[in-house]
């Protein structure tokens, strides 16, 4: 009996239109238009089903952008952005560009679930809320919603009012500096309102990251969760060999 390599999984059709598109992309710089959907349809020989299929997981790659009205073009490459225990604004800075933070909303309100948990306070107790669009260059680039203890930082939402940067504040008014997190990295469609304030379609690939950080006595200082557009960002961890320094538990679910 002969045993050769397994068959081919039967690949759909649109992934092979896919596969085409990839090679035409290739050849163009970005800002390129690529063929209309009908020219696509007509070249391929295959419904139009089909190609939209195929240009709608190279937009939501972020191969590819759809300008409204205009046409699909190919797109800039990502931006890298480094995984590091710094601020949104000194990360911007450090890649060249100019971080800025709308404030969207900013309250006080009790702590539930796994916000009490992650900050260790009593369920109830008041935190402060922070919605924050983050900006590179104007750009707007993630969405970021953060939780703090109202009673360790009084007059916080103030402040953040006054300053784009939470870690400024933290630093120069509480003399807090994280110093240790956890930072987890998951995937969501974004949501309507999450698309309108990042430029992107509804349901579109987001990156959501959530941090956890603590201070240098090891005191819970923020739960953040920040969601990303994932067409448009590479994350980048630096990882250095294990030094026998623990191990990083697996995420509670509360
Ligand atoms: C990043 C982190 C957040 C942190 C923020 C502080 O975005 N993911 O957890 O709160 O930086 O940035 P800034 O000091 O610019 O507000």
């Amino acid at each position: 009996m002969t045993v050769g390599p397994p068959a081919p999984a039967k690949e759909p059709k649109y992934y092979s239109v896919k596969r085409h598109l990839l090679e035409i992309i290739g050849t163009l710089p970005a800002g390129s238009p690529v063929p209309t959907e009908r020219e696509l349809t007509a070249r391929v020989g295959t419904s139009r089903t089909t190609v939209r299929q195929a240009l709608s997981d190279l937009v939501a790659e972020g191969r590819l952008i759809r300008r409204q009205g205009a046409g699909t073009f190919v797109a800039e490459p990502k931006i890298t952005w480094p995984l590091q225990l710094t601020s949104f604004t000194e990360q911007a800075a450090a890649i060249g560009f100019r971080a800025g933070a709308e404030l969207l909303s900013a309250r006080r309100t009790r702590a539930a679930g796994e916000v009490a948990a992650r900050l260790r306070l009593a369920v109830g107790a008041p935190v402060y809320r922070l919605e924050r669009l983050r900006l590179a260059d104007d750009t707007p680039i993630a969405l970021e919603i953060s939780h703090l203890s109202a009673a360790r930082f009084p007059g916080l939402l103030g402040r953040a009012r006054r300053s784009s940067s939470l870690y400024r504040v933290l630093t120069e008014r509480y003399r807090i500096v994280p110093v240790d997190a956890e930072e987890t990295i998951e995937t969501a469609p974004a949501t309507p309102r999450q698309a309108e304030l990042l430029h992107t379609d509804t349901g579109a690939p987001m990156l959501v990251l959530c941090r956890h950080s603590f201070d240098a006595d090891g005191v819970p200082v923020e739960f953040v969760t920040s969601w990303y557009r994932g067409d448009r960002y590479t994350f980048v961890a630096r990882l250095l060999e294990h030094a026998g320094r623990g191990t990083v538990e697996p995420r509670p679910v509360y």
